[in-house]
């Protein structure tokens, strides 16, 4: 049985804190005890470089770092060997767009939606000014999820990659990645997946999706800052080019200039990693796993339909995506702009995400620009839902100016 309150005493900032309503997992989550063992173990026990030592810390800490491969290998099914670190989900979408760029060239098409995040849009903007490929964008129903015929209808000789978020971040649409890898491999295109606010919230099985890149932040799924994981078919990073060079990512070099670069994944990981981090990131994993994906996304569903339940009925607010099943929750309060109703809800002790949220050419899709916005996970309850509704239900114009004077 999904015990919400056992797991609530996993996290020191819940514990810590008690007064605060934390909703802004999509911003970052709060990490659980272990994943703070995690970190403060290697600096006090086993504090050293990887891959260059030959005594025993080192050799802990190689063990340590390479463990956490198997760990995210089993949590998405893939091969150790497929998985590269880097420093977040931004880094890993720059080094795709940089790989591929090197096998695309004018006129070729790059497909994204309007409900992409910043780091899914700007690395293809700059192959658009680069290159000259174009990007073009799928189209989208009203609350953002993928119109599946239409995607269909847009392939033609000239798409080489499809590149969107599995769930996006403002309006929490899960996209059907299965169905349009079989569309996109169907036409001879890539598909990336931008996984940065499904990780940790669902089961993620790489094998099955059959996408071809795949990343996200530890950040967001209980982990460490400053950890981003590349997910690639093997034959694939075999052939990308690495964004970064330098130590670490070498097998030789002369002093000719001629450079042989180590296989994949460690290609991908030029100077010292943050080594703390990944071990953390292991931990992380290893603790969402024991709970299960499954549960957490079922017990999360249950959450997000009882917030949406009571939200319906308030006659001050606008949501954006009462029907998604899943994801975070958007939404506005009439005649206040969001960033007020959020500072008035921190007040209350109340953490949201206000503004556009790196989605910046969502508006043409909802037509507003800015939003406030709910994302719950495995630690939130109904009874914080009860006092945040009964929060929202009281902004007014009145309320909000009230707190700046
Ligand atoms: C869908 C999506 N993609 C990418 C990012 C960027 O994540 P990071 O800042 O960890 O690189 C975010 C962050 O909110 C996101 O929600």
């Amino acid at each position: 049985m999904y015990d919400v309150e056992k797991i609530r005493k996993d996290f020191p900032m819940i514990v810590n804190h008690p007064e605060l309503i934390y909703f802004d997992n999509g911003a970052t989550t709060y990490k659980p005890q272990c994943v703070i063992d995690a970190l403060t173990g290697f600096y006090t026990d086993y504090t050293s470089n990887v891959e260059r030592g030959e005594y025993s810390t080192a050799i802990r800490a190689d063990q340590a770092y390479a463990g956490t491969r198997d760990v995210i290998a089993r949590m998405i099914n893939c091969k150790p060997k497929e998985i590269a670190f880097l420093a977040n989900i931004t880094a890993v979408l720059n080094q795709i767009a940089f790989g591929l760029s090197r096998e695309l060239k004018k006129g070729d098409t790059i497909l994204i939606s309007y409900a992409e995040h910043a780091s899914n849009v700007l690395p293809w903007f700059r192959l658009k000014k680069e290159l000259g490929v174009n990007i073009r964008y799928i189209p989208l129903d009203e609350e953002g999820n993928v119109i599946i015929d239409e995607l269909d209808r847009m392939f033609d000789d000239s798409v080489r990659i499809i590149s969107l978020a599995y769930v996006t971040n403002v309006l929490g649409s899960v996209q059907p990645i299965r169905k349009i890898t079989e569309i996109a491999h169907k036409n001879d295109a890539l598909v990336v997946v931008d996984a940065a606010q499904a990780i940790g919230h669902l089961k993620i099985d790489v094998k099955d999706l059959d996408v071809d890149f795949l990343g996200f932040s530890s950040h967001k799924m209980c982990g460490p800052d400053g950890v981003g994981v590349l997910y690639g078919k093997y034959e694939l990073l075999q052939k990308m080019e690495p964004i970064f060079l330098g130590g670490g990512m070498n097998a030789r070099f002369d002093i000719d200039g001629n450079v042989l670069l180590k296989d994949a994944p460690e290609r991908f990981e030029a100077g010292t990693p943050h080594i703390e981090g990944v071990i953390g990131l292991a931990a992380a994993s290893e603790y969402l796993m024991n709970i299960g994906l499954e549960n957490i996304h079922a017990y999360e569903n249950e959450l997000r339909s009882y917030l949406i339940q009571k939200m319906l009925p308030l006659e001050n607010i606008e949501i954006y995506n009462p029907a998604n099943p899943s994801g975070p929750v958007s939404f506005n309060v009439k005649d206040v702009f969001a960033q007020d109703a959020a500072s008035y809800l921190s007040t209350k002790n109340i953490c949201v995400r206000s503004g556009h949220h790196c989605a910046k050419i969502l508006h043409n899709l909802i037509g507003v620009d800015q939003s406030i916005r709910a994302s719950l996970y495995l630690y939130n309850t109904e009874v914080e839902i009860d006092r945040f509704v009964d929060e929202v239900s009281r902004i007014t114009l009145e309320e909000t100016i009230s707190i700046f004077l």
